[in-house]
């Protein structure tokens, strides 16, 4: 092994995630997920830099009655549910040795509720499995990826409800059955720490169907479900098949202070620690005392069934996973200057560029996470999210993006420092390898791909796929296991 290659072994790839390439929001017996209600909404507005993901009642109706797809792009994603096969294919060329993807909990469950699943939602999902089997690609399932049942939300105001549990894990042992020749990693939910930030994608929680001033105690409960409902799916992935690794999947959200000024630290100590907690919970298997008494000083009391903090003690995830893909800043200045993240706002950055949604482009922190997650929980990782959102131009047909090679280049050369110091890093999966629909804002015109589809924000185009420059790239950062960067 060259000296400048990564781990032999090490599994390259890319993720995506069922409602944003899938489509064919309705065929097939499918129900509604929470994604299909999602509305194209390109302006964020950066004082209330969430407020597009907020949903309500109205909302959901007025979605409901417009059977259209121009302006719910979720609803017709890229079309993988009929290209899968060519797409897979276009993967295979770049060499890749896995592929996160999700499962759709509705075209399994179309509400959620029923007892037996959808036979064409599992042949369906059979089918990219087989494929994916011919390509030597290993899958990373995600069992929930902001697509659970909409009939969920309406009805129980989704996972406040403890019976979200059962339904979940029902949805789970199907999936952890049926597809058990074909799949090892599970992931159970994604970034489960987002349930703060977008509760209704996340977890379908409306805050109109909460009790006044409840809201807050609400959205811990339905995470206390899922940290319930992700550790019995890993008992259960466990006893069905001892080969089944499964992990939490977290959004690593690194956060500086702003200069050394001790406030600032401070302010920027509390934000890493709330970011640390879930998967302090998921993976030492306990509810760090530092958050219980926040949670008791803010009076926010969680209702635990007997049993339910042995459950997540006996069955940690096996791994820890998680998405990257900025930093930010913090201070007590509240005029500092803002810019915002993932779903996050931050102060900004005086040494770091951003890309054209504000986001901070930061290499280095990804080494310093990687550092300070092994440090913490000494078990496998995995980046399974990164990437750089970007307008890309067709130029003579092609599409030339080095800031796409300049930012995994820079980011790569950081996880091999990382790797070389100790940290066991097994996986890579870029967000993502082929253009998809945001999932903040629902766009098509952020690209993240090394494969360009042709089609706009309102639906328009051939769904035609086109290698970028980066593709190639790509695959011989693959094919050389890394030296290639060092070349
Ligand atoms: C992650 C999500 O937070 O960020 C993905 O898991 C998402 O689903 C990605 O697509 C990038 O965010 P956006 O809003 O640019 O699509």
């Amino acid at each position: 092994m060259k000296k400048t290659s990564f781990p032999e072994g090490f599994m390259w790839g890319g993720a995506i995630a069922a409602n944003q390439v899938e489509g064919a929001w309705n065929v097939d017996g499918k129900g509604m997920s929470v994604a299909d209600v999602a509305k194209y909404k390109p302006n964020v507005d950066n004082k209330d830099y969430n407020a597009h993901l907020v949903m309500n009642k109205k909302i959901i109706e007025e979605a409901v009655l417009d059977q259209s797809e121009q302006w719910y792009p979720k609803r017709r994603g890229i079309d993988f549910y009929h290209h899968y096969k060519e797409d897979l294919a276009l993967f295979a060329e770049m060499g890749f040795k896995t592929l996160r993807l999700s499962i759709a909990w509705t075209r399994l469950f179309p509400t959620g509720e029923e007892l037996e699943p959808n036979q064409r939602g599992i042949d369906f999902y059979r089918n990219v499995f087989i494929e994916m089997k011919k390509l030597n690609i290993e899958p990373i399932v995600t069992l929930s990826h902001y697509e659970m049942p909409l009939a969920l939300s309406v009805k129980y105001n989704g996972w406040v409800n403890r019976r979200v549990v059962d339904d979940f894990v029902r949805f789970a042992k199907v999936c952890i059955d049926e597809f058990d020749e074909y799949v090892s990693y599970w992931l159970t939910f994604n970034e489960v720490d987002s349930i703060h930030r977008h509760p209704f994608t996340t977890a379908g929680i409306l805050e109109e169907l909460s009790k006044e001033g409840e809201q807050e105690q609400d959205v811990y409960q339905a995470l206390h479900h899922q940290f319930v409902a992700a550790a019995l799916t890993t008992k259960y992935a466990h006893e069905r098949n001892n080969g089944n690794q499964v992990g939490c999947m977290l959004t690593k959200l690194m956060t500086y202070p702003l200069t050394c000024a001790p406030i600032d630290v401070e302010l920027t100590q509390h934000k890493n620690l709330e970011n640390n907690f879930y998967a302090d919970v998921q993976v030492k298997g306990y509810y760090p005392p530092l958050v219980l008494k926040n949670l008791e000083n803010r009076g926010i009391s969680i209702k635990m069934l007997d049993g339910d903090l042995e459950i997540i003690q006996l069955h940690t995830a096996d791994f820890l996973s998680f998405s990257y893909y900025m930093s930010m800043a913090e201070s007590g200045d509240e005029n500092a200057e803002r810019t915002p993240g993932n779903t996050v706002l931050g102060v900004k950055n005086p040494y770091l560029q951003a890309s054209d949604w504000g986001w901070q482009i930061d290499p280095k922190g990804l080494k310093i996470s990687l550092i300070e997650l092994y440090d913490r929980y000494q078990v496998p990782l995995m980046i399974v999210e990164n990437g750089f959102g970007a307008v890309d131009q067709l130029e003579n047909g092609g599409i030339h993006d080095p800031y796409r090679e300049a930012y995994f280049r820079a980011h790569f050369e950081q996880m091999k420092e990382a790797i070389d110091e100790g940290v066991n890093l097994i996986a890579y999966t870029s967000w993502a390898p082929i253009d998809l629909v945001s999932a903040g804002t629902s766009q098509m015109s952020k690209r993240y791909g090394f494969i360009y589809v042709d089609l706009d924000d309102e639906g328009k185009g051939s769904y035609k796929r086109l290698k970028k420059d980066s593709f190639h790239w790509y695959k011989e950062v693959i094919e050389t296991n890394g030296a290639s960067l060092f070349q």
